[in-house]
């Protein structure tokens, strides 16, 4: 720990930054990574929350079957949700000085997961729980990689990340009460 006069001599400086680089917005000196690379994981990340957005709205509207009321339900919500992660992490670019990558040239091959449209209810399912768990996986090693670096793109990635493991637990319960009875999916 620094003695309270040198804190305070730390403070002028502090000051002194803060009034001399007003451009760059809220990164400031000691930003722990390299604004740049956080910016491009993030636009990744956006690319699959994207892909995720319009997986799951086009299941909420084609999914059929005798049991697909509540599974449509269930679908259109996660989109809703993955929809807010996009903004999350567009703001936190804006933050960081980027601009979001929202072009659809090239979308697919940005993302992480797939888009799939799935034959029947159940394929549907699993479809999303695949997503899910890569989604899982990606937004992990990004807030290892975030760490102590950037605290506030972690926390906004682990609030992601804790939403994104309930999907795939929504998904999982979904696919263990509908995998037993396929004929009531076709
Ligand atoms: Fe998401
Ligand atoms: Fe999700």
């Amino acid at each position: 720990m620094s003695k309270p006069g040198s804190f305070l001599a730390d403070i002028k400086e502090l000051r002194r930054r803060a009034r001399h680089q007003l451009n760059e917005g809220a990164v400031t000196e000691n930003y722990g990574g390299k604004v740049e690379d956080a910016i491009a994981l993030l636009n990744h990340a956006v690319a699959t929350e994207i892909v995720c957005v319009l997986r799951y709205k086009f299941h909420a509207i084609c999914a059929t079957g005798l049991s697909s009321e509540g599974v449509k339900e269930e679908f259109a919500q996660h989109a809703t949700e993955e929809e807010e992660h996009l903004d999350l992490l567009s703001e936190r670019i804006n933050q960081l000085g980027g601009k979001p990558n929202l072009d659809p040239e090239g979308l697919l091959s940005r993302a992480a997961t797939e888009f799939v449209e799935g034959e029947n209810l159940v394929d549907m399912i699993k479809e999303n729980l695949v997503a899910e768990r890569i989604a899982i996986e990606t937004y992990r090693e990004m807030v290892r990689y975030f760490g102590d670096k950037d605290p506030t793109t972690r926390v906004i990635l682990e609030r992601i990340l804790a939403q994104e493991e309930e999907h795939a637990n929504d998904m999982h319960d979904l696919l263990v009460s509908h995998e037993g009875h396929p004929m009531l999916e076709k």
